[in-house]
């Protein structure tokens, strides 16, 4: 016979054998731990539909980034929520605004944290869009001037890496041209590339006060029944200096990932988002599922599907497990 029938090998039961032939693996330094930051001091809140993530005052950070730096889960993305809102979202942008406080005192208490912020309109909006309102519709090239402003007051205060979640088109070009024009060169872009209109934002957007109070995001976020536009959204922040791709959510979206991954030979991330979170939270809460299992079998998928970053608030949870593992 020329095959052989298949046997099981005896090791195939055995954990250092499995580890051996492993094809994926999940590893805290590619995981980035998304962080709430309010105004006041000593708040620490759960976010109700997010159990277990709380939205922190800047005194709190220290905590915060020792805590990640413990679990090997080396870095965050920032999202404010300012004091105040208005039309233009001019709280993204204020020198001494929420998400510059962060940064700067992130920056002191944990340098060796490297600190994503996401930049975007919709927190700081009092009509919770994510680009400047003219004539009833998100204008798009109003907005990208507010953005790379926001982009450089992040990089001013001592950011790592910027990540332009909006999704305007022109933005990745804008926001390098303002950096580099300050001799920001060196800080990274990680485009939130596809990113869908997504049901799956529900929670986020409880969290960061930051629901449309009118219309929706359909007319600047992609369509989830489309694909090949993943590919030309992607192929324009690549050509405008994207460095690392992302797509979001994460797991209705698996194949998006493999066909960036398979375009492009950029890192990819994918956000593995509110919702896809607080689904497996509820879940398990009510033992219908076993937690950590699924917890790990999806951020397991999304590595598979070709994600070499992976933004999610089980970050730290996940590490928890896999340090246990050493
Ligand atoms: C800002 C932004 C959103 C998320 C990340 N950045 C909300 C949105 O686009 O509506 C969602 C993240 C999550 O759901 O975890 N635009």
């Amino acid at each position: 016979m020329l095959f052989p029938d298949y046997r099981p090998r005896r090791l195939r039961k055995n954990e250092v054998f499995r580890a051996l032939i492993q094809e994926t693996r999940l590893s805290p330094a590619q995981l980035v731990y998304p962080l709430f930051i309010v105004p006041g001091k000593n708040k620490r809140e759960e976010i109700t539909s997010m159990p277990g993530v709380f939205r922190v005052s800047v005194d709190q950070l220290k905590k915060e980034a020792e805590e990640c730096l413990e679990l090997g889960v080396n870095s965050v993305i920032l999202f404010g929520l300012p004091e105040k809102k208005d039309a233009m979202g001019s709280g993204a942008h204020k020198k001494d605004g929420i998400i510059q406080t962060a940064i700067r005192e992130l920056k002191r208490s944990a340098p060796k944290l490297l600190v994503i912020t996401d930049v975007c309109l919709c927190e700081y909006t009092d009509h919770g869009h994510c680009g400047c309102i003219i004539n009833k519709e998100v204008d798009n090239d109003a907005t990208l001037e507010i953005l790379a402003r926001t982009a450089l007051s992040h990089a001013q205060a001592g950011v790592d890496m910027i990540a332009p979640s909006d999704m305007m088109d022109g933005r990745v070009a804008e926001i390098r041209a303002t950096l580099d024009e300050n001799n920001f060169e060196s800080i990274p872009i990680m485009a939130y590339s596809v990113k869908y209109a997504s049901a799956f934002y529900g929670p986020f957007r409880e969290a960061a006060d930051c629901a449309p109070q009118f219309g929706d995001r359909r007319s600047y976020q992609m369509d989830p029944a489309n694909s090949r536009e993943a590919l030309r959204e992607a192929t324009l922040d690549v050509d405008e200096g994207a460095d690392i791709l992302m797509v979001k959510p994460a797991v209705a979206y698996l194949d998006i990932i493999t066909k960036l991954r398979d375009e492009f030979d950029l890192p990819i991330a994918a956000y593995h988002v509110s919702g896809e979170y607080a689904m497996i939270k509820a879940a398990a809460e009510k033992g219908w599922i076993d937690g950590d299992r699924v917890m790990e079998e999806t951020l397991l998928s999304i590595k598979r599907a070709g994600a070499d970053i992976i933004i999610t608030y089980f970050a730290k949870d996940m590490a928890k497990i896999l340090k246990r593992r050493l």
